[in-house]
């Protein structure tokens, strides 16, 4: 699963808010301060501009998705794959080969499955695969590599968001001391950026030293960087640069490229060719994906200039809501687009979530158990000037 777990459905956000209670807390501390001189009403519900720090994504709509991908298509026509082959499809694959170094590309109907197949076959006879514990390989795909691909994960039990060279050969000097068996370790694998540590990026010299580790002992790499442009845009390191080491790499087509869902693998020709038959035992060989990837392959499109603006607006936006008094957002070390805002003054934070999505167009995630709001910075922060979106929450904060 995505961040979802705080996840309002797009036809019920009301019904979700008002289920957590939300629309009804009681005013703790009403007005501090005098309200700014922002109209309350400066921007009509329009989903071009509605503003989301829920999703990593620009959290379409099906009229609006409709709409995208017209759009797209007037100004360059989609062109339609049969089971995944030619068409917009076949351009996405091999754009995003180009843009990770790799020889080739497939597109697959989930990021689950594409985990798990390039484990299974990097792997090969191999029975052991290395984990880090709250990857989402280990914890999110319902034990699939054990049950389905006869792989037996092992996690890296370091309760940090990722671990180090000298972490995993522990793991690995454990296995080798505890285990009469002592062969059958094939594939390694790092998450990045870490989805269940609000988006922290691995750094790239803990990579490079994992694969220097990895490249001595004969290890494969899988890299699951599902929101890897957000590691790239915000640790200034290029998808290439992370990429390289990993044997196969894969990115999600929904989480930040819009798309209604779909995961593309990249890595060596040879083990991609021999995807399509894998992908097909699984019954994953669907008959058309354009209308995945001429929506994601569009997101691509300038992608690395875009997101550094995301990125720099956001820090922006961070930094002047940090003049405020009443709240504070502090980052998360090696952090991406994900940041934490807590509120210093004992405000009515349901009325301040329901008010900036009815009046301002700005959606934020309900509080955590401690009243603190997790903030997901994308694209459509840029649909509005930064200090629109400051006044605008700093209005309702005081008003
Ligand atoms: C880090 C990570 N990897 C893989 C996946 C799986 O993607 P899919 O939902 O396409 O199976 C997700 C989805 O939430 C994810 O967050």
């Amino acid at each position: 699963m995505d961040n979802m777990k705080a996840k309002p459905s797009f036809n019920s956000r009301r019904d979700f808010l008002k289920k957590l209670g939300l629309s009804s807390l009681p005013i703790l501390l009403p007005g501090i301060g005098s309200a700014d001189d922002y109209s309350d009403n400066l921007f009509k519900r329009d989903n071009n501009k509605l503003i989301n720090l829920v999703y990593d994504g620009l959290a379409y709509e099906p009229k609006d998705y409709i709409q995208k991908l017209q759009e797209i298509n007037k100004s360059s026509s989609i062109s339609a794959d049969v089971y995944g082959s030619g068409g917009t499809t076949q351009k996405l694959e091999e754009k995003l080969a180009e843009l990770t170094g790799k020889e080739k590309a497939i597109y697959l109907p989930t990021g689950t499955m594409a985990n798990q197949l390039a484990i299974k076959m990097l792997n090969a006879e191999n029975t052991k695969v290395i984990v880090p514990e709250n990857s989402h390989i280990y914890r999110d795909e319902a034990d699939s590599a054990q049950s389905v691909h006869g792989k037996r994960l092992v996690p890296v039990q370091n309760n940090k968001a990722y671990y180090t060279a000298e972490e995993l050969d522990e793991t690995i000097q454990n296995i080798h001391q505890n285990e009469v068996f002592k062969s059958g370790i094939g594939t390694v694998v790092i998450e990045n950026p870490v989805r269940r540590a609000n988006g922290t990026a691995v750094p790239l010299a803990t990579i490079q030293e994992i694969a220097a580790y990895c490249k001595s002992n004969a290890y494969k790499m899988h890299l699951d960087a599902a929101r890897i442009h957000y590691a790239e845009a915000y640790q200034g390191v290029s998808l290439k640069e992370y990429a390289a080491p990993f044997d196969t790499v894969y990115i999600s087509l929904y989480k930040y490229l819009n798309a209604n869902g779909g995961a593309i693998l990249c890595g060596d020709a040879e083990l991609i060719d021999r995807m399509h038959h894998q992908i097909k035992i699984l019954g994953g060989t669907m008959y058309q994906s354009w209308t995945n990837s001429a929506m994601a392959l569009h997101y691509l499109d300038g992608i690395t200039d875009r997101f550094k603006k995301l990125a720099d607006t956001s820090k922006e936006i961070v930094k002047a809501l940090n003049q405020l008094d009443e709240i504070n957002i502090s980052s998360i070390d090696n952090g991406t687009n994900i940041y934490e805002l807590t509120f210093n003054s004992n405000i009515d934070i349901g009325h301040f979530v329901n008010e900036l999505d009815n009046k301002h167009n700005i959606w934020l995630r309900p509080p955590n158990e401690d009243g603190q709001i997790r903030l997901s910075f994308n694209e459509s922060i840029l649909l509005r000037p930064a200090d629109e979106i400051v006044g605008s929450i700093k209005s309702v904060l005081r008003a």
